[in-house]
This record gives structure tokens, sequence and C-alpha cells, in this order.
């Protein structure tokens, strides 16, 4: 399972990637926002700064809704740096938009994924990616991994190549859930990351590995 971190922010970005096992970035209006990333040449900038730190997939998400929107947009972002994937909504006109950028060899990552009709509309547009939000999944008092679980059998059954990019993880159990389930990329916030680093006992062992050593 590859581990793209779900953050606009810099400082977090580098913390992730120092630890060598990021594959790539994922960001979208909210988490640019949050960041003060305002107008369009500081979105383009970001983006350019995020690429020569992260060598990986970074996704970019369009603002429009329309399918002319959506494309003049995603062509804007695909030319910033190869290693951008427009993010497009699961929208008629996102779906639209996807297939063209297919056709015309630009990856996408098709966001705002809560059902396994969705994910099997995004696969048949021919999806780099597909996003189902696991965490907003469970705030709703559903289950978010059995999603995971149900369009990874459908695209197993049916060969479908889109890959299953778990979003909106909120903690380490989300990260093992989805690795389980058959997710192919997690997106995670960094504090979810280190959160698998995690272990009460790996503390203690450690402390008295450390007291001993100093016996030897
Ligand atoms: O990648 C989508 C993700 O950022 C949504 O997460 O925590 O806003 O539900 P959240």
């Amino acid at each position: 399972m590859k581990f793209f971190i779900d953050t606009a922010n810099l400082a977090q970005i580098k913390e992730a990637n120092d630890l060598g096992i990021l594959d790539g970035v994922t960001t979208n209006p909210s988490l640019m926002a949050k960041e003060g990333i305002k107008g369009e040449e500081a979105i383009t900038n970001h983006y350019k700064t995020i690429c020569e730190m992260v060598d990986g997939d970074i996704s970019a998400e369009v603002l429009g809704v329309t399918f002319e929107g959506i494309v003049e947009e995603g062509k804007k972002l695909a030319a910033i740096h190869p290693n951008i994937v427009v993010k497009v909504p699961m929208i008629k006109d996102g779906i639209k938009a996807i297939k063209w950028f297919t056709d015309n060899g630009i990856k996408t990552n098709c966001t705002l994924i809560f059902s396994a009709g969705q994910a099997i509309l995004a696969a048949k547009a021919g999806a780099s990616y597909i996003s189902p939000f696991i965490g907003r999944i469970d705030d709703s008092g559903w289950d978010g991994v059995q999603l995971i679980s149900q369009i990874a059998q459908i695209y197993a059954v049916q060969g479908f190549k889109s890959e299953i990019l778990a979003a909106s993880i909120r903690n380490a159990n989300h990260i093992i859930a989805c690795a389980e389930a058959g997710a192919n990329v997690c997106t995670c916030p960094l504090d979810s990351i280190l959160g698998l680093l995690k272990h009460p006992l790996t503390d203690i062992g450690l402390a008295k590995f450390l007291e001993d050593a100093k016996k030897m």
C-alpha cells in the first residue's frame, strides 16, 4: 500500500517525506485555504514547491464544476509538473472530464466518493485514483472501511484499474483497516502516520534495554 500525506502544510510534508516512506501528497481546497494559499499564482507556486519536495503523485483539485471549466483548469494544473494528478469531484461533469483527461493522458483522482456505484462510474471513466472518504462515512454512522472492502472486491472481480485511495483518515487504526481491506493507497494526516509508530510495550522495552546497556 502506498502512503500519501493529506495536507498542504509544507513542514508536515517535509517531516513525512524525511521518514522515507512517502509516495505522494493529496490536497483539497479546504487544506489549501487552511495554509492561507490564495490566488492563482500562489496556488500554482505552492503546487510547484510540493512537487519539488516529494517525488510522487501530487493531487491538485479543480475548483470548477462544469465540464469545460474542469478541463480548462485541469490542463493548467497538469502543466505545472509531470507528477500533478488532477483531482475532480464525483459529479456528472466531473465524470465526463475524467474521461476526457484519460483520453488525453492526464492522470486523475476522482474525489468525494461515498458509494460503490460512484466508484464503478469513476473506474469506467478511467480515473487513475478514486477517493472514498472513510472518516466522513464513519462520522455519518456508516462504515467507511466496509466501503473500501466492497470497492476492492468489485474492482478485483471486474478488473477495473483505478487505484483505491482511502481518504478522510482519522487515526492509525483506519490505516491498518484500509490496508487489510485492500486499499492501494492511504492518504493520511501526519498524526495518523506517526500514530503507527506507537506501542507502549516498545517504549517500556526500549527503556529497559537502555538501562541494561549501561551495565554492559
Ligand atoms: O482527502 C480528503 C480528505 O482531506 C478529507 O478529510 O478529514 O476533511 O474528512 P476530512
